[in-house]
């Protein structure tokens, strides 16, 4: 039935997280148990600890979540489970404990792909969305620009050829000893530097819908070592500049080249206060809506994942049981 809920069950990556979601779109509960400080003191997420720790949270995060969520065992009508893209043993823990409570519970297992459950992220937080829309997904792992015609009607338009945005905004901070995850770190640096002191790349501004963030982290290190004295702040404000301006630059060429009536948020990077406050200016001068997801929804969780999960049964229908992790699936 249309108002059915659905247990989410995200352990793709550092965070543990489960959530109840009614109808696709009424978010009962959401629960997140984030691992980053297990992760910071190596500098980035170690995948054996990773692992271990899902299977530590995991269950605990499914009874909060149930809890605060109001709903019985017996009234999940369904169990959605992130299955890829993402770390494999990570990806397991919760494929496997999906599949569990789904058979106890005797009803159906969904798998859902990681990068479509950001994409209904959008969706989650502004229902009034008007379609087509074109998603801009910004974080760690991906950077992709994705026409969305409908829930579930996908087209992939572009992407990053090298590191992902939030790749390098983790690589940046980690060269100027700003810690780990570096995002929020050079977002909150950036605010008392100026854009304009480091001259930096805006690679590949002028054409197509690819994206490239590798020659500007080496732009970065580069001006650094030649000039020592430049400030922290001042190189993060620049550095923030330049990937800020090609995001924008590359969602309003999307928007225009799909007919698009909106650009969406995605990812953990859609939480740069910079991106959202350029992208929603440039959006109004093009008369586009822009959607900005709180950023809670906007990094890895749960809810998005049982919303993508309840669209896919009723277009799709349930998965096997004998569904693995994919690491590597693609949109
Ligand atoms: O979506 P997410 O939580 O995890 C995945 O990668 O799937 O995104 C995490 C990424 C990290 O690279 C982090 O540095 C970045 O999002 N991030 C930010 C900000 N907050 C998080 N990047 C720029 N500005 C921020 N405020
Ligand atoms: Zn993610």
């Amino acid at each position: 039935p249309s108002d059915m809920a659905v247990l989410g069950i995200e352990t793709s990556c550092d965070e543990t997280a489960a959530a109840v979601v009614v109808g696709g779109s009424r978010v009962l509960s959401s629960v997140v148990s984030s691992q980053v400080d297990v992760h910071a003191r190596y500098g980035g997420v170690v995948p054996e600890i990773a692992s271990r720790a899902h299977v530590d949270l995991l269950t605990p995060v499914v009874a909060e979540a149930l809890v605060e969520s109001g709903v019985a065992d017996r009234e999940v009508g369904a169990v959605a489970a992130t299955y890829g893209p993402g770390l494999v043993g990570a990806l397991l823990v919760g494929v496997a404990t999906a599949k569990a409570l789904a058979l106890v519970w005797d009803v159906p297992f969904v798998a859902v792909n990681h990068l479509e459950a950001h994409l209904h992220a959008a969706l989650l937080d502004d229902p009034d969305v008007e379609l087509p829309v074109v998603v801009l997904l910004v974080s760690g792992g991906h950077t992709l620009l994705v026409a969305m015609d409908a829930p579930g009607s996908y087209e992939v338009l572009g992407g990053t050829l090298d590191d992902a945005a939030g790749e390098a905004f983790d690589k940046v901070a980690r060269f100027l000893g700003l810690g780990y995850p570096g995002g929020p770190a050079i977002d909150v640096a950036a605010r008392r530097g100026d854009p304009t002191a480091v001259p930096l790349p805006r690679a590949m501004l002028d054409d197509g819908l690819e994206l490239s963030f590798s020659g500007l982290k080496t732009a970065v290190i580069n001006h650094c070592r030649r000039h020592p004295e430049v400030t922290t702040d001042d190189v993060a404000a620049s550095f923030q500049a330049a990937v800020v301006d090609v995001l924008e630059a590359k969602a309003l060429r999307a928007a225009a080249q799909v007919g698009a009536r909106g650009i969406c948020l995605g990812g953990g990077v859609a939480a740069n206060s910079q991106l959202r406050s350029q992208i929603t200016a440039a959006g109004g001068r093009a008369g586009l809506r822009v959607s900005l997801p709180s950023p809670a929804m906007c990094t890895d969780n749960a809810a998005m994942v049982a919303a993508a999960g309840w669209h896919r049964l009723r277009t799709v229908g349930p998965s096997p049981l004998d569904t693995g992790a994919v690491p590597g699936l693609g949109l």
